[in-house]
């Protein structure tokens, strides 16, 4: 069995959809949700599934202490699902090929600094793109980068605003996110 924690700083809908995936999974249990915003939705939902919660500070994630928080808790692979601060070099390399994010764009394009949440959407709709998607994969120490594992497309109409492409960018992900940290496992 394999024991998964999910670090999120938002609302928590991918995570939300992982936990309920896996929930009478033989294969893997969510272990540990952890974000480093005390009051973000994402703690709620871990709740509701009787996931045990973690928060923490910037600093303190700088300085160790989820790294600490996870090794303590036996965590084999961490999954990135709306985790908006950089991940210090040495929790990345505590968990080699076992750390996975999603990027609510088609890698490549609109990844690196800045691009998260809505400003991605908002730039593929600048720019006019006939589709956009997403991208799962492992994380590197820098942004972004790191081996794609997955990728799902969605049309974008010329009709769509930023808030559409979100909704259809979040359709796909959860979708797909759940399946494809199994198939990892
Ligand atoms: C998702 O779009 C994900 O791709 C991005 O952050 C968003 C999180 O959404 N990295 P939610 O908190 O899971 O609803």
């Amino acid at each position: 069995m394999k024991r998964l924690a999910i670090l999120a700083s938002g609302s928590g809908s991918n995570a939300e959809k992982i936990m309920e995936y896996f929930q009478n999974s033989a294969k893997a249990q969510i272990a540990l949700v952890a974000s480093n915003k005390a009051d973000a939705f994402v703690l709620e939902r871990a709740k509701k599934f009787e996931v045990p919660t973690f928060t923490f500070s910037k600093k303190e994630l700088e300085e160790g202490f989820l790294l600490e928080k996870l090794q303590a808790e036996k965590i084999d692979w961490v999954i990135l699902a709306g985790f908006l601060l950089k991940i210090p070099a040495e929790l990345i390399r505590a968990f080699p090929d076992r750390m996975v994010n999603i990027h609510p764009a088609l890698l490549p394009k609109y990844g690196g600094k800045g691009m998260y949440g809505a400003h991605v959407h908002e730039a593929v709709r600048a720019a006019g793109d006939k589709e956009t998607g997403i991208t799962i994969h492992l994380v590197n120490e820098n942004y972004d980068e790191g081996k794609i594992i997955f990728q799902a497309a969605t049309f974008v109409e010329t009709s769509d605003t930023p808030d559409d492409i979100a909704s259809k960018v979040h359709a796909l992900e959860h979708r797909y996110f759940p399946e494809v940290i199994e198939s990892l496992l």
